[in-house]
C-alpha cells in the first residue's frame, strides 16, 4: 500500500508518463501534454508509447529509452492505440506494484487483437526481476533490464521478425551519460547522476533489479545541467538510490563537491535531490547546501523505522540514535529546511513497542511530508527469509496510525508558514481551477495562488506569494 502525504506533488515535466505511480522521491503529476515528438534520425515510420511506473529514476530512464528510440528513427505516440511499440517501464518494489503491470497486460490484449503486428516490452525493475518468466506471458515480446536499454531497437526489430527477445545483463559501468534523455518542455528535469544500489537493506529487491552502484563523472553532471539552463528548464532533480553516496572515480569527488559544483556553475538553476541514506548525510553536505542559495531546502531522508532493533534487522546500518543526530545538525544549520521519510509499517517481528518507537521518530523529527508503506515482502531478499509475521490488519492499523500522526504534524508545520512570503517557481494552471496557478516552494511546498493576467507571469518565472491559508498538503496565498 502506498500513501502520499502532504505536500509531494513536485513539478516536472516530462511528457513520456501517462501513468506514474511512485514512491519515496516523490510523486509525479503528470505534465500539461503528452507531447508528441518527432524522431531526431530519418524517420522509420514507427510510433512508440512509454507507459513508466515506479520512481524519478524510471521516468529519466524512459526519456533515455526514447532518447535511444528517437535516435533509430521512432517518433513518439500519443496514446497507445496509435503505437507500433507499447513499452512499459516498470517498478518491483512492492507486490502491488507489479500486480498492476500483470493488470496492464492484460488490458493491451485489446491492442494487440487490434494490431497484430504491435510489440509489447516490459522494461525496468519487474523485467530485471523476473527475467525469462516475463517472456512466459502471452502478451509480452521483449523484456529489457534497467542497464541493456540500448539495446531496445534492436530486440524491437527481433521481435517484428516474430521472437521475443530479452536482455536483461546488468553492468557495473553504464550510466548512459551519452546518452540525451528525450524530455519534452517543461521548466524541471530529472538527471540521474548514478545507479544501482549497494545498501542491501533486507527488504528491498533494488539492489537486485538495478545492480551495483556506479557514479556519472562530475564534469558531465555539471554539463547536463548547463545545457538544461541553456534550454529553458529552471530546475533539476539529481537523482540516485542513495546520491549521498555518489563518488567520481577518477577525481574522487563525493556528492557535496557534485552539488557545489552544479550550484556554482548554474547559479540561476534551482537544484534538488533524492533520495540520501542517514549514513551518508555528511556535515560537509550539510554545510555544501546552507552555503547555495539555488540548493533547495529540502532534504528527503527515509528512516524507515523508529526502533533500533528493526533498523538492524532491516540492515539500515544506523541508529535512531544517529539518525536524530543528522536532522538535529540539519535544522541547526538550515533552521527553514523542509524534511520528508519514508516509514515502513509491520516489518517482520515489529511489536507495538517497535511501531511506538516509530511515531516517536516522527514526533520528534518533525516530517513536512511522509511516505508511509505497509511491508511487502519481496522473494529473494534477506527478508523474506526472516518471515512476514505481522498479519495484514495490524500492519494496516499501524500504517493508518502513522499517517494520523504525519497528517497533524504535516497540518502544524503548515499553519507556521501563514504570513510568511515564499519565492514560488511557477508551474502553471492549477488542477482544480484554470483560474488559480500553482507552483513550489524551495522547501517543495505546493502553493495555490490566483492567476492574475496583467502580471505577465509565465510558467517557470519566481514570484512572491504571501500565504494565507493552508491544509496538511497545500499552501494557499495571493501574489505580493
Ligand atoms: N533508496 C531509497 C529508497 C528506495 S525504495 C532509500 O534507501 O532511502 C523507496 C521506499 O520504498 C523505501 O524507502 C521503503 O520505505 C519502501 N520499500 C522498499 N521496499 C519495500 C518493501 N519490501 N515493502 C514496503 N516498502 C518498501
Ligand atoms: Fe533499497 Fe536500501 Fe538501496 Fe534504498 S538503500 S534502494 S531501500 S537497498
Ligand atoms: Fe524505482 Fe521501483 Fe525500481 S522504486 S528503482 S522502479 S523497483
Amino acid at each position: 500500500m502506498k500513501i502520499m502525504s502532504p505536500f509531494f506533488v513536485p513539478p516536472t515535466a516530462t511528457s513520456v508518463t501517462p501513468t506514474v505511480s511512485l514512491w519515496s522521491m516523490s510523486t509525479l503529476e503528470l505534465p500539461v501534454l503528452n507531447q508528441v515528438s518527432e524522431p531526431s534520425a530519418p524517420s522509420n515510420g514507427m510510433k512508440v508509447y512509454v507507459e513508466t511506473y515506479g520512481c524519478q529514476m524510471n521516468v529519466n530512464d524512459s526519456e533515455i529509452v526514447l532518447g535511444v528510440l528517437h535516435n533509430q528513427g521512432y517518433a513518439s505516440a500519443e496514446h497507445p492505440d496509435d503505437a507500433d511499440v507499447i513499452l512499459l517501464n516498470t517498478c518491483a518494489i512492492r507486490d502491488n506494484a507489479e500486480r498492476k503491470i500483470h493488470e496492464r497486460l492484460n488490458h493491451l490484449k485489446h491492442n494487440k487483437r487490434q494490431n497484430r503486428d504491435l510489440v509489447v516490452g516490459v522494461l525496468g525493475c519487474m523485467a530485471e526481476r523476473l527475467r525469462t518468466k516475463l517472456l512466459d506471458e502471452k502478451m509480452v515480446d521483449i523484456v529489457v533490464g534497467p542497464d541493456e536499454y540500448r539495446r531496445v531497437p534492436e530486440l524491437v526489430e527481433t521481435a517484428r521478425g516474430g521472437e521475443k527477445a530479452i536482455a536483461v545483463k546488468l553492468s557495473r559501468v553504464e550510466t548512459y551519460d551519452d546518452i540525451v534523455p528525450l524530455r519534452t518542455e517543461g521548466i524541471s528535469a530529472w538527471v540521474s547522476i548514478m545507479r544501482g544500489c549497494d545498501k542491501f537493506c533486507t527488504f528491498c529487491v533494488v539492489p537486485f533489479t538495478r545492480g551495483r552502484e556506479r557514479s556519472r563523472a562530475l564534469q558531465s553532471v555539471v554539463d547536463e545541467a548547463k545545457s538544461l539552463w541553456d534550454s529553458g528548464f529552471k530546475e533539476i532533480t539529481m537523482l540516485g538510490q542513495n546520491v549521498n553516496s555518489y563518488r567520481d572515480e577518477v577525481s574522487g569527488y563525493d556528492f557535496a563537491d557534485l552539488l557545489a559544483a552544479t550550484a556554482r556553475a548554474v547559479p540561476g538553476i534551482r537544484i534538488r535531490y533524492s533520495t540520501s541514506h542517514p549514513q551518508d548525510m555528511s556535515d560537509k553536505l550539510i554545510d555544501t547546501m546552507a552555503e547555495h542559495d539555488n540548493i533547495c531546502k529540502y532534504i528527503h531522508l527515509p528512516v524507515q523505522s523508529g526502533s533500533n532493533r528493526i533498523l538492524e534487522l532491516m540492515n539500515r546500518t544506523y541508529t535512531v540514535e544517529h539518525y536524530m543526530g543528522r536532522i538535529n545538525r540539519i535544522k541547526q544549520v538550515m533552521p527553514d529546511c523542509a524534511l520528508s521519510t519514508d516509514i515502513i509499517a509491520g516489518f517482520c517481528t515489529e511489536t507495538v513497542d517497535d511501531h511506538q518507537r516509530t511515531l516517536d521518530v516522527m514526533r520528534a523529527a518533525r516530517y513536512d511530508g511522509a511516505y508511509m508503506f505497509a511491508y511487502s515482502p519481496r522473494e529473494n531478499t534477506k527478508a523474506w527469509k526472516m518471515g512476514d509475521d505481522v498479519p495484514d490488519e495490524v500492519k494496516s492499523r499501524r500504517l493508518a496510525e502513522i499517517i494520523d500522526v504525519q497528517n497533524e504534524i504535516a497540518k502544524e508545520i503548515n499553519l507556521g508558514e501563514v504570513g510568511k512570503t515564499h519565492a514560488v517557481l511557477v508551474e502553471g494552471p492549477s488542477k482544480r481551477n484554470a483560474a488559480e496557478w500553482k507552483g513550489r516552494t524551495d522547501t517543495n511546498k505546493l502553493v495555490i495562488f490566483p492567476h492574475i493576467d496583467q502580471r505577465g507571469y509565465v510558467v517557470g518565472d519566481t514570484v512572491h506569494v504571501t500565504i494565507n491559508r493552508t491544509t496538511s498538503a497545500t499552501l494557499f496565498g495571493e501574489l505580493i
